[in-house]
C-alpha cells in the first residue's frame, strides 16, 4: 500500500539535495529563513510578520477531532498531530504537493497511521515535534494550539514549545474540503512568534452528527515557523 509512494518520495528527496548542491545529503535542517509562504492575495487575516524569519516548515500530520453539539453540528475540540521537517524540500517541485501526498498515504485505509507516514517519508529522524492542544491558559476554559519540539528536534530545551492564540482564519483557497488556513500567535514559550496553518487537505468534520458524538478526522497541513531575529 505504501511502496507505490517509494519512487515519489525518492525523487523528492534527490531533487532536495541536488537543489541544496552540498556534499551532504541534508534532508532537516536547511535553512529556510527566507522563504515566502503561498499566501492567498486580497486578504489581510494572514499576513507574513516583519522582522521575523522562518525558522522551520513542518509537515503536520495528524487528526482534527471534534464534539457533537446538542444542536447536532461539530465542534472542534482540538486536534493531535506529529510534524515532519520538510524544510529541506522547499523550492523543489514537490513541496507543494506533499500535504496532498502525505495525505494520500496516511488516508489510504483507516489502519494508516502517523507513524507509518513517518516511516514511509524518512523515519523518525524527520520529526521536528508534536501538534497537540492545552487547557486555554489565560482563560482556563476551552483550549489552545500547542507546538512543542522538546521530545524531537530540540531535546533538552525546556523552552522549545509555544502555546498560541488564534489571531489569523480564512477559508482553505483550495476548497470547504479543506480545514481553514490560520495566523497564530506565540503567547507562552520561545518556539515562535508565529506559526501558520496553510495548504491544508481534509480535517473537516460531516456538516450533522448526533449529539455527544466524538470524532477525529485525518488531515495534513503546511505549518511555518516564525521567530524573531534576535535569536
Ligand atoms: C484527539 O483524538 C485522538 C484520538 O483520535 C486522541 O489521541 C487525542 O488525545 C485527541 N486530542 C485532543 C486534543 O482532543
Ligand atoms: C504536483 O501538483 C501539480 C498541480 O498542482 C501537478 O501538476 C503535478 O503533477 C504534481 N506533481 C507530483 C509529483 O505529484
Ligand atoms: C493571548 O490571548 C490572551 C487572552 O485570551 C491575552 O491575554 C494575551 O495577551 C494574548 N497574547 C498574545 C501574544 O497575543
Ligand atoms: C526564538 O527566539 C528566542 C529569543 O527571542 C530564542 O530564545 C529562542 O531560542 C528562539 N527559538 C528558536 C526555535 O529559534
Amino acid at each position: 500500500m505504501l511502496s507505490k509512494f517509494a519512487p515519489l518520495l525518492l525523487l523528492a528527496f534527490s531533487a532536495s539535495v541536488a537543489a541544496a548542491a552540498t556534499p551532504l545529503i541534508q534532508v532537516t535542517g536547511c535553512n529556510v529563513q527566507h522563504a515566502t509562504p503561498n499566501l492567498p492575495s486580497g486578504q489581510t487575516m494572514l499576513t507574513v510578520p516583519s522582522g521575523e524569519i522562518v525558522t522551520n516548515i513542518g509537515l503536520g500530520v495528524g487528526v482534527q477531532n471534534y464534539t457533537c453539539a446538542s444542536t447536532g453540528t461539530f465542534t472542534s475540540v482540538g486536534a493531535l498531530a506529529e510534524l515532519l521537517d520538510i524544510s529541506c524540500l522547499f523550492g523543489t517541485p514537490v513541496f507543494g504537493n506533499l500535504t496532498t501526498v502525505a495525505f494520500d498515504i496516511f488516508n489510504a485505509s483507516p489502519a494508516v497511521t502517523t507513524q507509518d507516514v513517518i516511516n514511509a517519508l524518512g523515519g523518525d529522524k524527520i520529526v521536528l515535534g508534536q501538534h497537540y492542544f492545552v487547557t486555554n491558559p489565560f482563560t482556563g476554559s476551552g483550549v489552545s494550539p500547542t507546538f512543542d519540539f522538546r521530545a524531537a528536534s530540540k531535546k533538552g530545551d525546556p523552552n522549545a514549545f509555544v502555546i498560541a492564540n488564534k489571531t489569523g482564519d480564512i477559508p482553505a483557497p483550495t476548497g470547504s474540503q479543506d480545514i481553514d488556513w490560520l495566523e497564530l500567535t506565540g503567547a507562552i514559550g520561545d518556539l515562535a512568534k508565529h506559526v501558520f496553518r496553510i495548504d491544508t487537505k481534509a480535517g473537516q468534520p460531516p456538516s450533522t452528527c448526533t449529539p455527544n458524538a466524538f470524532l477525529s478526522v485525518k488531515y495534513t497541513a503546511q505549518y511555518w515557523f516564525y521567530n524573531s531575529t534576535s535569536s
